[in-house]
């Protein structure tokens, strides 16, 4: 508790004055009383951002690593500059080998917000990547990116984290962040979670150096951050990323950011693949139009989210509101289009709306009774979806309602019927899925 209080006291003193350059700013930051309250025993030998990366080899060898005398050299370093004498030295340690693996680095993330991690969000993402750049190995390796910054800047926002946050991204994390995405040359899969607000300074300085990502397939970036797509000419498959940021909050101007995400796929001519949350307002035909336009070559669709805004629930089915039918219409303009995925069936708009969303109406025997009956409402209307679906675009090769794919019978090439995990077996599909268990044992229930 003292040491909580001293180390508080020590941060508001440093914070306060310091803010003015970016110097001073790194120094605070970087100085031992955040490794300390980041790692309170001792800071790793290992670089930070592959302790992040939580790669099982890591995770189990992560000890012995610390022994090494230098085990951010050993981890680094590309392995055919290495003298095999140094090779020797280094793996064997203690009578144990130690064999880099080489997906070691295949997934990397700058995240300083997810469950166990709790971090400035700018001055985390300045330290990961100045280690990334110091690391050749992870940067010519290196396959999926997932970058997640939230700044702590609100009135929710822990103080402590808040005081060392830059009102904006500083001038040398934009540089470094351009730098490190460039020398990963086999980055194929990009996922871009930055701030409504703070994205527009990361467009104007990738602009400003005409970043390009040839490499990159694969991209999903947050609200306002299209203009990666422009960045990757060898994009095949754009997704929304950023998760719960394309339902909240709105700009001074209200400008659409769902709209802007779709039409700026006109760059992007090898797109396959295109999948989006239809947000608040949730899909209408009028949106899939602006897909038409701007992407009439996709195979692959992704209608997430809800088919117009989402309904509320009432407890009875309220009958088909024909948005599917609607929405099918304008996707049938897609003449390439082989795979649609489509939300679950309670944003189908068929007349099912959920179950009650909380509350203790599914604790206990009953309660169980209940989520069965639910479930079964939904694995209902589920089939219905699937029945507008086979009437309406019965030229498809596969399709999904809520991550659950069709099975689908072909009579003389097109959908002629489609069955379901539950179809014919009802009964022990919903004890499967909603079981039989003691009552302190409650399982969360997902809408279908
Ligand atoms: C970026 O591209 C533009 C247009 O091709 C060119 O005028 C400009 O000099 C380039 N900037 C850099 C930093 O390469
Ligand atoms: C559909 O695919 C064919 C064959 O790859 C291609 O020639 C055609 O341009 C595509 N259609 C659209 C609308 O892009
Ligand atoms: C589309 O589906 C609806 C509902 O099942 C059906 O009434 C309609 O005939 C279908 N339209 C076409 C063109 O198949
Ligand atoms: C799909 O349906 C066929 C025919 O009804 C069945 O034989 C097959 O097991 C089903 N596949 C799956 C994955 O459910
Ligand atoms: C579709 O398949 C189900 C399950 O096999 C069957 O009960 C139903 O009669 C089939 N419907 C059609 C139109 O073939």
């Amino acid at each position: 508790m003292k040491l909580v209080a001293v180390l508080m006291l020590v941060s508001i003193t440093m914070a306060l004055p310091s803010f003015s350059s970016f110097q001073t700013w790194l120094a605070s930051f970087q100085q031992p009383l955040m490794n300390l309250i980041d790692n309170p025993l001792r800071r790793s030998t290992i670089p930070q951002f592959i302790l992040d990366a939580r790669h099982p080899w890591i995770i189990a060898n992560q000890r012995k690593l610390e022994r090494l005398p230098n085990a951010e050299v050993f981890l680094c370093s590309i392995p055919d500059t290495k003298s095999d004498e140094a090779k020797e030295k280094e793996t064997t340690l203690f009578g144990e080998q130690l064999e880099i693996p080489p997906d070691l680095f295949d997934k990397l993330e700058i995240d300083n917000n997810r469950a166990g991690v709790s971090r400035p969000g700018w001055p985390n993402a300045f330290e990961r990547l100045s280690e990334m750049k110091r690391c050749q190995r992870a940067l010519n390796q290196v396959k999926t990116l997932e970058v997640n910054i939230y700044v702590h800047s609100g009135k929710y926002s822990d103080w402590y984290l808040a005081s060392l946050e830059p009102l904006q991204p500083p001038e040398q994390l934009l540089t470094l962040f351009g730098d490190v995405l460039e020398s990963m040359t086999s980055l194929a899969t990009l996922r871009w979670g930055i701030g409504k607000e703070d994205t527009h300074f990361f467009e104007e300085a990738f602009k400003s150096r005409n970043l390009t990502l040839p490499s990159v397939k694969h991209l999903a970036p947050g609200p306002f951050s299209e203009y990666l797509v422009g960045m990757c000419p060898n994009l095949e498959r754009l997704e929304s990323g950023g998760g719960f940021m394309w339902y909240h909050g709105h700009m001074p101007d209200n400008r659409d950011w769902r709209l802007l995400f779709i039409q700026s796929a006109v760059s992007a001519p090898k797109l396959k693949r295109f999948a989006m949350v239809g947000a608040n307002a949730g899909w209408t035909p009028p949106l899939v139009s602006e897909v038409v336009k701007s992407m009439p070559q996709i195979e692959s669709i992704g209608l997430f989210g809800s088919l117009g805004e989402r309904s509320h629930y009432t407890g009875y089915d309220t009958g088909d509101s024909g948005k599917l039918k609607a929405i099918l219409d304008v996707v049938n303009e897609l003449t390439n289009l082989t795979h649609l995925d489509l939300p679950g069936s309670s944003d189908l708009g068929v007349g099912f709306n959920g179950g009650p969303g909380c509350g203790n109406v599914y604790f206990g025997k009953e309660g169980r009774k209940y989520r069965r009956q639910v479930t079964r409402e939904g694995a209902e209307a589920t089939e219905k979806g699937g029945e507008i679906v086979v009437a309406n675009m019965s030229h498809l090769k596969s399709f999904t309602i809520g991550g659950t794919c069709a099975n689908i019978t072909r009579y003389e090439g097109r959908m002629a019927n489609v069955t379901w995990p539950w179809t014919g077996r009802m009964e022990e599909w919903l004890l499967e899925v909603v079981p039989e268990i003691p009552d302190h044992e409650y399982i969360k229930y997902g809408r279908m």
